[in-house]
């Protein structure tokens, strides 16, 4: 039975499954719409909101190089993810690759730890979602009781000043992510069709904030451009900026839904490495500049537990009237993230599911709408939770270090097969391996090392536990364990 910890599932068997009667799930995403879903799902909180707390707690102006380091580390994993996509381009992401590739045991932690990435992920959005809400009805005069609007561990710094450290829970996280998740159980092409519009929106807005921030950059913020380490090894100095990329990472997270879209690129040979370092490294330059003007306008310490720095930085330019749309539309443009995640989530976990490894009931399929509702349901409850109990920077941490932990397993994978299986076909194959794989687990690593410890904790908890999940169910219900 040990064997069956490293039991694969034939590939020929997933390409069936995709395309055949095994396959509810309809097939409504053109490629162009996937690769609006990646570019939806990378610019949000992490640069919204995350930037402001790195650069306060971690990196000072320097959250720019933060910025670089971070996108050197998935430029690498991007390589490796386009290698393991162009393979096996199914529902699922990581975890069906490495079901195919590298065993089930390998495939469970995967899956298990996307949860990280997916879940988690949409529920940091929607805790900085939450606090735009805050400064938009803020503009009208309408203050929600503080208790209901902040987590009971966070501290929030109001726009006015006021400081609440007496929350219970995060109402308006939690109803964006209901919300999000009853659209995702309508069916995913009126959402593709949103996400669409919305990625429109989100790049405007980051150009905007650039352009009209420029110019009021008073260069005394810069000044000291990295600051004294204090003594704590994240906190300034060189290891904080390295701790600040572990943090801003998230910005970047999303682009491995690019690569799902890899089997449709018409010369995945040419078209994956462009397609994927071009989005990285568009937003990466995006993002200096973004974190550039956001730190120019205001000083690097002002952004302690604001969650909302970019509506606090462009205030700064006086640009009253624009705030407001400036707000509206990061609104906005959050929504695609979630929806992403939101939807990749369900999508692990119906593969997930359809392989015996988790019970039916994540799989099953609603008889309208052919969506698996009673996965997005469960995380819905389970995002909440998460959304309306936890500070956004806790979670922002979380999922860095889950995605960072799939990311280095993707490295890995990609490296081993090529060693195992050299004759498999491979529309799209990684530059130099092993480098670009060895480059890619060692900056990963490097970003999780230096995380707060108490990320490792939560990430080995977490893996405990699916280990306890797989060994009392998934084992024994696995599908081809038993065939
Ligand atoms: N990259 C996504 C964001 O920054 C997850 O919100």
């Amino acid at each position: 039975m040990a064997n069956q910890l490293w039991i694969k599932k034939p590939i020929e068997k997933l390409l069936l499954e995709s395309s055949g009667e095994g396959n509810q799930l309809k097939r409504s995403l053109s490629s162009a719409s996937l690769v609006a879903l990646g570019i939806g799902a990378i610019i949000g909180a992490g640069l919204f909101s995350l930037t402001g707390i790195a650069a306060a707690e971690h990196s000072g102006p320097a959250v720019t190089i933060s910025f670089i380091l971070a996108a050197v580390g998935c430029g690498f994993a991007g390589l490796c993810y386009a290698e393991f996509a162009s393979m096996i381009p199914i529902a699922g992401s990581a975890y069906t690759y490495s079901y195919a590739t590298m065993g089930e045991f390998v495939a469970w932690i995967i899956g298990w730890d996307l949860v990280l990435e997916y879940a988690l992920g949409a529920a940091t959005v929607s805790v900085s979602w939450s606090r735009y809400l805050l400064e938009f009805l803020s503009k009208f005069g309408i203050h929600l009781p503080a208790q209901l609007v902040c987590s009971p561990f966070e501290v929030v710094k109001l726009s006015d000043g006021t400081i609440i450290d007496n929350g219970i829970v995060n109402l308006p996280a939690i109803l964006v992510v209901c919300l999000l998740s009853l659209l995702l159980m309508r069916g995913t092409q009126g959402s593709a069709f949103l996400n669409n519009f919305l990625v429109v929106i989100k790049v405007a807005v980051v150009l905007i904030f650039i352009s009209l921030g420029w110019s009021h950059i008073n260069p005394e913020n810069f000044v000291p451009y990295i600051p004294e380490n204090t003594g704590k090894y994240e906190n300034f100095g060189w290891s904080g900026i390295a701790t600040g990329a572990a943090v801003v990472f998230f910005a970047f997270i999303g682009f491995d839904a690019v690569s799902t879209a890899a089997q449709e690129a018409k010369n995945p040979q040419k078209g994956m490495p462009i397609g994927i370092l071009g989005s990285l490294i568009v937003c990466t330059i995006l993002y200096v500049l973004f974190a550039h003007v956001m730190t120019g306008l205001v000083k690097y310490t002002e952004f302690a537990n604001d969650a909302k720095p970019a509506a606090t930085a462009f205030a700064k330019t006086g640009y009253d009237g624009l705030q407001t749309a400036l707000i509206i539309a990061i609104l906005a443009g959050y929504t695609s993230v979630m929806l992403v995640m939101l939807l990749g989530q369900s999508r692990v976990f119906y593969s997930m599911s359809k392989d015996g490894l988790l019970p039916k009931f994540f799989s099953q399929v609603h008889p309208k709408f052919s969506t698996p509702y009673k996965t997005n349901i469960f995380f819905m409850l389970f995002v909440s939770l998460f959304s309306g109990l936890v500070p956004v920077s806790d979670l922002g941490h979380m999922v860095s270090i889950g995605t960072l932990f799939a990311f280095c397993l993707v490295c890995v994978g990609v490296w081993m097969l090529r060693v195992k299986r050299p004759e498999l076909h491979r529309s799209f194959r990684t530059p130099l391996v092993p480098f670009v794989p060895i480059m890619g687990i060692v900056v990963c690593v490097y970003l999780m090392y230096s995380l707060p410890v108490e990320s490792w904790y939560r990430l080995g908890i977490w893996l405990a536990i699916g280990l306890a999940v797989y060994f009392t169910y998934g084992k024994k219900h696995s599908k081809i364990g038993h065939e």
